[in-house]
Formats: structure tokens, C-alpha cells, sequence
């Protein structure tokens, strides 16, 4: 673990007269906004508010490895609500307008509701509310949908990895029936959420014969579904090329029986392709992370269970930032911390892995996606 302010770059004093200068202001010259080694600037937050999570996804939480003995966080090492509050506040003066809220599962977090009413309240230098968005597997959407709608989250992904019920309780690895999560989708439209995204974890020779289905089952219902190739995140998924279906052959298999042609990215960085079905009736995406990589545009941060910062989703080390929320600094202080961290941020690990094809972790322990949530 790192301590972020090792070296705390001078911070800029605004001289002017009036009001006094916000910390983005005086941290900031207008034209500038926070850029890492590589020239990327610092524009999603990925907050993770529970690593854990009631299903045993095999490629994100093998029930070998996190069985009853798993040494979860207790609760005081969790950031507290007003903790995630202030430290996503003081990102939004640095330039950070889309707030995604992770897991393991989020909606496990008790009165989640709370902080989203806490975050929707957040407002940018500009004066406008954050993009804020969640991704849950959809388990307890049906419970929750509404609560969420009223507090103020903007825009919800579900993870569903195929309709055949089979296939999806092996690889929820706890029998969850996909009629629950179906239904969970259901509610959140039900509640008035627009734009739900639907994420599909694509691992060959297990759920790709799932593909033309699930692009059918979507097709039309005004939910965008998004292919993700499976990752060598974390190091205990046992992952392997041979597992990984390249994007280009998903689009391929639907394209036969749905003509598909590609459309622009909807903001620069945008993590997906996106493909739009010739007929009219709605969209599809790809995430293509181990086949195209997109280091080169990538302006997420990520901030762990335990309040610690990471800067990308393969590192194997975060820098840690509950020790400062809790040790008295100022939020001037903290926002110098978050700058100083980014601007050295050096992280490309999708480019770098290039031609492997076993886990690059066999020899470099990586952070686990329950912490870090995607
Ligand atoms: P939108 O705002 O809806 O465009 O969200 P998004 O696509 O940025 O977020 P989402 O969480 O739905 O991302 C989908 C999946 O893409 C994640 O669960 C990850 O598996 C993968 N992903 C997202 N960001 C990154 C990234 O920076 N690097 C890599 N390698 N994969 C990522
Ligand atoms: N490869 C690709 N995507 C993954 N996710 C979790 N583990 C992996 C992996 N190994 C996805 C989930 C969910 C999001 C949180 O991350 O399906 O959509
Ligand atoms: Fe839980 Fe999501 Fe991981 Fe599956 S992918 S184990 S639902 S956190
Ligand atoms: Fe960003 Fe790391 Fe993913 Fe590359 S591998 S896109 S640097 S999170």
C-alpha cells in the first residue's frame, strides 16, 4: 500500500478578490484539467461499497477461494457514507462527472439508498449533478428499484450472463434462478428507470451458445445489452485465452440473424463498441478489453471497499486514501493527493498484456474485481 502524499505538489492561490476560489479553482488553471502520465484525464469514479456479493460468479468469486474462511472487511473498514460522500465531492471539483457505484453486490450495502441520496446531492464546478449509475446482479432489484428511482440514481446496468436457467445458476455458482433477475429488470423499468444496460460476461465453450438469444430476448425492449470478453482480473478466476471469445466474433454470430452496423462511441473513452441493429429496433455494445484494448482513452479511477485508490482495474496496489480521510486533512489537501496520484499514473496493463495467454498473475498478485467492482 502507498501513502498518496508522499509528495504534495504546491497548490495555486488564487489572488483574486470576491468570493473565495473552490479547491477545483485553485487547483486547477481553467484550461487544464487533471492528466495522468500518459496525457488521460481523470473523468469517472468507480466506487466499490461492498466486497461482497450473494452470488459465486465462477470468473469473479470462485467458491473455492471465497468460501465461509474468506477474510471479508468488517464493517469500520469500510468507507463510511459520508466518507464516500466527501471523497466523491472532492473528485467533482477535480472534474469528475460520472459517479458508477460497484460491489461485489452494492445493493448488499445497508440503506444504500442513503448514500445515493447523499451523492445525487453532489453538485460540479458547473453547477449541474453527476452522472450517478450503479451495476448489480439484479438479485433484489425487485425490492430495491424503487427505493433507488426516488433517491436519486440516474441509470442502473444489470449483469446477466444468459436466459438458459441452467447455464445461469452454474455460473452464478448458487443456484439463482434467472427468472429473479428477469424480473429484477422488469421492476427497475417498472420504477421509471430508462437506459438500463444489461452486461454479459461472454466465456467460450460455457455461455457463448447464450449469445444470439440473449441479443434476441433485447432486441427491441429498449435495453442495451453489452457483450464483455472474460478477463484475467484478479488472481484467483483461472483464466485462460482459450476461454475468450474476441468481440468481432459475437457481432459476427448476431449479425447472421440481425444485420448490425457500427455507430460513433457516445462520449470519448466510452468502454464499449456499439452496434446498432439495421432494422430500427436498438442498440447492442462490446467490451473488448483482452482482443482491442482502450487503455490509451482511459479516464476511470478507482476507489476500493477499503477507501483505497486504484488506477487501474488489473493494479496490484492501491494508494491509500481512508487513512487520509481519517486523519484530519483538508479537503484541499485530499483533492492535492488525488491530482499528485493521477498525474503519475502510468497504467496500461490491457496493452501490456497483449499476446499472454495464461494470468500474468501466476507472478504479480492483482487486486480481486470484489474490491474494485469491474
Ligand atoms: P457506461 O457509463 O454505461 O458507458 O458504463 P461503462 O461501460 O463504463 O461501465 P460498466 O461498469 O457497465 O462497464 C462494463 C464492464 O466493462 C465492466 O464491468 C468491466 O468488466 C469492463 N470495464 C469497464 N471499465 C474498464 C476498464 O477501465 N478497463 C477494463 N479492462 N475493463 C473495463
Ligand atoms: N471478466 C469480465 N467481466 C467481469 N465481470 C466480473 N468479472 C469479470 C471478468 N473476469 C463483470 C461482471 C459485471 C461487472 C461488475 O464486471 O459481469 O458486469
Ligand atoms: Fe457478484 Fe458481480 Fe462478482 Fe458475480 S460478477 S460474483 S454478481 S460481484
Ligand atoms: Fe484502464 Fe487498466 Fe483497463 Fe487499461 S487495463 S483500460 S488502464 S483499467
Amino acid at each position: 500500500m502507498q501513502s498518496p502524499i508522499s509528495k504534495v505538489i504546491p497548490i495555486r492561490v488564487d489572488e483574486g478578490k470576491g468570493r473565495s476560489p473552490s479547491i477545483g479553482e485553485q487547483l486547477l488553471a481553467p484550461h487544464d484539467r487533471t492528466q495522468d502520465a500518459r496525457g488521460r484525464t481523470l473523468r469517472d469514479l468507480r466506487i466499490s461499497v461492498t466486497d461482497r456479493c450473494n452470488f459465486r460468479c465462477t470468473y469473479c468469486m470462485p467458491k473455492e477461494v471465497f468460501d465461509q474462511h474468506y477474510p471479508y472487511l468488517a464493517h469500520q473498514e469500510l468507507l463510511s457514507f459520508e466518507e464516500i460522500t466527501r471523497l466523491t465531492s472532492i473528485f467533482s471539483t477535480l472534474g469528475v462527472e460520472k459517479i458508477r457505484l460497484t460491489g461485489g453486490e452494492p445493493l448488499l450495502r445497508k440503506n444504500l439508498e442513503i448514500l445515493i441520496e447523499m451523492l445525487a446531492a453532489i453538485r460540479t464546478p458547473a453547477g449541474n449533478a453527476l452522472d450517478l449509475t450503479l451495476t448489480t446482479n439484479g438479485s433484489i432489484l425487485r425490492k430495491k428499484a424503487a427505493a433507488l428511482k426516488a433517491a436519486g440514481l440516474q441509470r442502473l446496468t444489470v449483469s446477466l450472463d444468459g436466459l438458459d436457467d441452467t447455464i445461469f445458476r452454474k455460473m452464478n455458482d448458487v443456484d439463482f434462478p434467472v427468472a429473479d433477475v428477469l424480473d429484477g429488470i422488469a421492476a427497475a423499468q417498472e420504477a421509471g428507470f430508462e437506459n438500463i444496460k444489461v452486461n454479459m460476461v461472454v466465456k467460450k465453450g460455457t455461455n457463448d451458445h447464450e449469445i444470439v438469444a440473449m441479443a434476441k430476448h433485447f432486441k427491441g425492449s429498449g435495453i442495451i445489452l453489452r457483450f464483455i470478453e472474460f478477463m484475467d482480473v484478479g488472481s484467483s478466476n483461472g483464466w485462460g485465452m482459450t476461454q475468450v471469445l474476441p468481440s468481432r466474433e459475437v457481432i459476427a454470430k448476431i449479425h447472421e440473424q440481425f444485420p448490425l452496423q457500427a455507430i460513433e462511441a457516445n462520449y470519448p473513452g466510452e468502454v464499449a463498441q456499439r452496434w446498432r441493429y439495421v432494422d430500427g429496433s436498438g442498440e447492442i455494445g462490446v467490451i473488448s478489453s483482452v482482443t482491442q484494448t482502450f487503455c490509451h482513452e482511459c479516464t476511470r479511477a478507482r476507489i476500493s471497499t477499503d477507501g483505497q485508490m486504484y488506477l487501474c482495474l488489473f493494479a496490484n496496489e492501491g494508494f491509500d486514501f481512508k487513512t487520509l480521510l481519517r486523519s484530519g486533512r483538508s479537503d484541499l489537501e485530499i483533492a492535492n493527493a488525488v491530482m499528485h496520484t493521477w498525474s503519475q499514473r502510468d497504467d496500461h496493463y490491457s496493452e501490456i498484456r497483449g499476446s499472454q495467454t495464461t494470468n500474468l498473475a501466476s507472478n504479480n498478485r492483482k487486486v480481486e474485481m470484489s474490491y474494485i467492482g469491474g
